[in-house]
């Protein structure tokens, strides 16, 4: 077998958990996404496939129903996105969104119209609550609008099952060929904006598909071990580089579990750790989930190759560099290996707009801890690469990982490297160190860090010095700023708003307890156009 027919055997893995499942055409809506998140948090499986998919991919998933995403076409433009043909024969039941339901409507002889201007942002629509797909819903229901075309007319046979002042035919419903169910909505029920959007698709799953929502990662658990044993078979061995991160953390207890003494985990220190996290590290893993596990600790390595250099880029490359060539050393240490697990997460999956077998055999450097050797021809295990972060924390949880590392911040693969502005000394590291532990002390105490409320907080030791005056005597010495954001996923976020007499703690307890700062400064900047991390 080629690695990528093995890659792409190892990515089909997790669906064997799933006993039912919705295919989500994807028509190139911003929402796309959103509609397989609605859709997972009924606890039931789905997966998003481009709309150029083949009937062989859709029926491997053996759905009970088909979701057609909008998109930003009109159904009437030269190259529009076509339907196709085996969503309407397969006789499975279909909810059309936007673009999907104008798609339908054509396909089935109603009447599309180019909207004469583009409808977007709130809107209410008057819903037929007799319809299944809005029962027990209020009306009117306030809805987001995001569509350019406009439905004049449904299909013949359907009905109007909601409207709006903007739009019509809002809603429909009506029979397919082969007598199945088809719903369309106008509106985007997936975005958080819709009232009850949730309900509306709980509706189509449970009520129209028949679904009954046994995606629980108990159920996850149970299969995917299965499957990992049969894939690495009886004898095969597997290397895993532990990060400390939630994804790395629960694809090696998984495959742990599976597989017992024959998976190694490798950790690397590369000095640029937080306060007590290679310690925590150990013991969580080793000592307390009883995993193989190496620690390495290539701190003075790491650092060594990073004296004197500046440019941030330039430190990426080179603790990516070292990661590998540390990493390709205990490897070779433990013997033949014949596989790599990976904590890669559907989101990465979708974001690779190309054909996943195509960039399966391409190891994304964001993947990993700083880019793993390309060259290690070792194949892939990838137990999380059909969930999404909050699941993947649930199956955290429910394998036993301590609260600790499964609701770990975020924490960049260069480490403080990137928040040591400028040179990284040992001496430089100490200050952020101390600085940090402080801020993550601080903001733990006051319950923020609860469930996300504030994504990441954290120090970072600025390149300057500034005048201070402490007792009666001067002093020049270190900036500190502190860094703390919200956001839901990283892409964007806004500052944290955190409250002033914690802010006034910190600084004072920075400044007092850490030598050699004598400024604490708060980062007011969201993203864009910052980046969370200074570099
Ligand atoms: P930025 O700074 O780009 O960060 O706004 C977005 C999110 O990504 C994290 N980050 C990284 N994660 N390797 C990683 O694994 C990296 O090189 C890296 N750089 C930034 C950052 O902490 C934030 O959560």
């Amino acid at each position: 077998m080629q690695t990528s027919d093995m890659l792409h055997t190892s990515s089909r893995a997790t669906n064997l958990s799933a006993t039912e499942s919705i295919v989500i055409l994807d028509f190139g809506s911003q929402f796309t996404r959103l509609i397989a998140r609605r859709i997972r948090e009924a606890q039931v499986y789905c997966e998003i496939l481009p709309h150029e998919a083949s009937w062989e991919q859709v029926q491997a998933l053996n759905p009970r129903g088909f979701v057609l995403s909008g998109g930003p076409a009109s159904v009437y433009e030269a190259d529009a996105p076509q339907l196709p043909a085996y969503v309407l024969a397969s006789g499975l039941p279909i909810l059309g969104i936007c673009y999907g339901m104008g798609l339908l409507t054509q396909a089935l002889g109603g009447d599309v119209q180019p909207a004469e201007r583009r409808e977007y942002g709130q809107a209410d629509v008057m819903l037929d609550t007799s319809s299944p797909l809005f029962k027990d819903l209020p009306r009117p229901l306030s809805v987001w609008m995001s569509h350019a075309d406009l439905i004049a007319a449904p299909p013949p046979s359907f009905q109007t099952i909601g409207y709006s002042a903007n739009a019509p035919v809002g809603a429909m419903a009506g029979s397919g060929p082969q007598g199945q169910p088809i719903y369309g909505v106008q509106f985007h029920p997936e975005v958080a904006h819709t009232q009850h959007g949730d309900q509306i698709y709980r509706r189509f799953l449970f009520d129209v598909c028949g679904c009954v929502g046994d995606w629980t990662s108990q159920h996850f658990i149970e299969a995917s071990l299965a499957s990992i044993r049969e894939k690495i078979g009886p004898t095969g061995r597997a290397l895993c580089a532990l990060s400390g991160g939630v994804d790395s953390a629960v694809a090696a207890t998984l495959v742990a579990q599976a597989i017992g003494e024959r998976l190694t985990c490798v950790f690397v220190n590369n000095g640029l750790l937080r306060q007590d996290e290679a310690e925590s590290v150990v013991e969580t893993f080793r000592d307390n989930l009883g995993l193989n596990l190496i620690y390495v600790d290539a701190s003075a390595r790491f650092l060594a190759a990073l004296a004197g250099v500046i440019d941030p880029e330039a430190k990426r490359k080179i603790i990516g560099t070292e990661f590998i060539r540390v990493f390709e050393a205990e490897a070779a240490k433990i013997g033949p290996v014949d596989w790599l697990v990976q904590g890669t997460l559907y989101p990465d999956v979708i974001e690779s707009a190309t054909p996943e077998s195509k960039n399966a055999s391409r190891i994304k450097t964001h993947h990993n801890v700083g880019g793993l050797p390309a060259d290690m021809q070792l194949k892939l295990v990838e137990p999380l690469r059909y969930l999404f972060k909050d699941e993947v924390r649930e199956v955290g949880l429910e394998l036993g990982l301590p609260p600790e590392v499964v609701w770990r911040q975020p924490f960049p693969g260069p480490g403080l490297a990137v928040r040591v502005i400028g040179e990284v000394t040992p001496e430089r590291l100490t200050v952020l160190l101390a600085a940090d532990a402080i801020v993550r002390q601080e903001i733990t105490a006051a319950g923020l860090d609860q469930r996300g409320e504030v994504w990441q907080f954290f120090a970072v030791l600025t390149p300057l010095q500034s005048v201070g005056v402490m007792g009666d005597g001067r002093t020049y010495a270190n900036v500190v700023a502190v860094r703390a954001v919200s956001s839901r996923d990283g892409m964007t976020a806004d500052w944290a708003r955190l409250p002033h007499e914690l802010l006034a703690r910190l600084s004072n307890r920075i400044v007092n307890e850490v030598k050699g700062v004598n400024r604490v400064v708060y980062d007011i900047t969201s993203k864009p156009p910052a980046t969370i991390e200074w570099e």
